[in-house]
């Protein structure tokens, strides 16, 4: 595996298909099930980390987000990657700086927990396409809404690249995985899982035909009762994030919440209910 620091070094094949997986570190199963697959259905995977400073409000975690290069290149060339891009802040968020905004969409449920997040994601994965250039990218499902605003720019901005949506990788306990549990101290770690417990209690509900708005009601109240700050849990189209009246094909139940301080996101699907 080499590693570059700068596009410069980056010396990528020109020929052939990358599989491209953008990260932010911290590498845990999901990031690395990502790699092996880009791999496998590429042959040349390269990976990207960079804790990306536009995606982050002034008053969230990118001081303290965890970062540990030496373990994370290992975990990345187990993983099967080949060429680890890994660049100085400089060299991708200097001014002046033209930033992607996704309207719409980007200002729904995360965007308005965290003005301007989905900025700052569109703008860094932009870069990262133009100067990777990969044929196919990969991202995992749990950031359900990062995936439609990375789509749509792909298509509206007619992007030459592939994206691939993965399955959310989770723990024994059903919590997603994600870079953050490493916040959640015991007593939050365990109740973490009830947040994908609740959903997908919500989910059988509205299969089996129970209102909306109580169902979804029920479910906050569950996790309320457990000590969780419900930031969101609402039913959408996993495209567009407009709120829907009844489940579908394309239906998502999202949630966002906190635990002890730490925020969690989760969904659950409804493609495999035949609704
Ligand atoms: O999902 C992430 O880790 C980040 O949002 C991404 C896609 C690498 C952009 O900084």
């Amino acid at each position: 595996m080499r590693t570059a620091r700068s596009a410069s070094e980056l010396n990528l094949p020109t020929n052939a298909p990358i599989g491209f997986v953008p990260t932010m570190g911290a590498f845990h199963e999901g990031h690395l099930s990502l790699m092996r697959r880009a791999k496998a259905e590429c042959g040349f995977c390269a990976v990207s980390l960079f804790v990306n400073p536009l995606q982050f409000g002034p008053n969230e975690d990118y001081a303290k987000y965890p970062r540990n290069e030496q373990r994370d290149s290992e975990l990345a060339e187990s993983a099967g990657c080949d060429a680890l891009y890994m660049p100085e802040a400089s060299e991708l968020v200097g001014k002046p700086l033209v930033t992607i905004k996704v309207a719409d969409l980007s200002g729904r449920y995360e965007g308005v927990s965290r003005p301007g997040h989905f900025d700052g994601v569109a703008t860094i994965v932009c870069k990262l396409f133009n100067i990777v250039r990969p044929s196919v990218a990969y991202f995992g499902l749990k950031d359900l809404q990062q995936c439609a605003v990375v789509d749509l720019m792909v298509r509206d901005l007619n992007l030459p690249v592939a994206l691939r949506f993965c399955e959310t990788v989770r723990e024994a306990d059903g919590l997603a995985m994600s870079s953050r549990n490493a916040y959640l101290g015991a007593a939050a770690r365990a109740k973490a899982p009830m947040l994908h417990g609740s959903l997908n209690d919500a989910r059988s509900a509205l299969i089996q035909g129970s209102a909306l708005g109580e169902t979804l009601e029920t479910s906050r109240r569950a996790l309320e009762e457990m000590g969780f700050e419900v930031d969101y849990i609402d039913l959408v189209d996993r495209w567009t994030f407009h709120r829907l009246d009844v489940p579908g094909p394309s239906a998502a139940l999202i949630a966002a919440a906190r635990i002890e301080g730490t925020r969690l996101i989760d969904n659950a699907f409804f493609e495999e209910a035949g609704l």
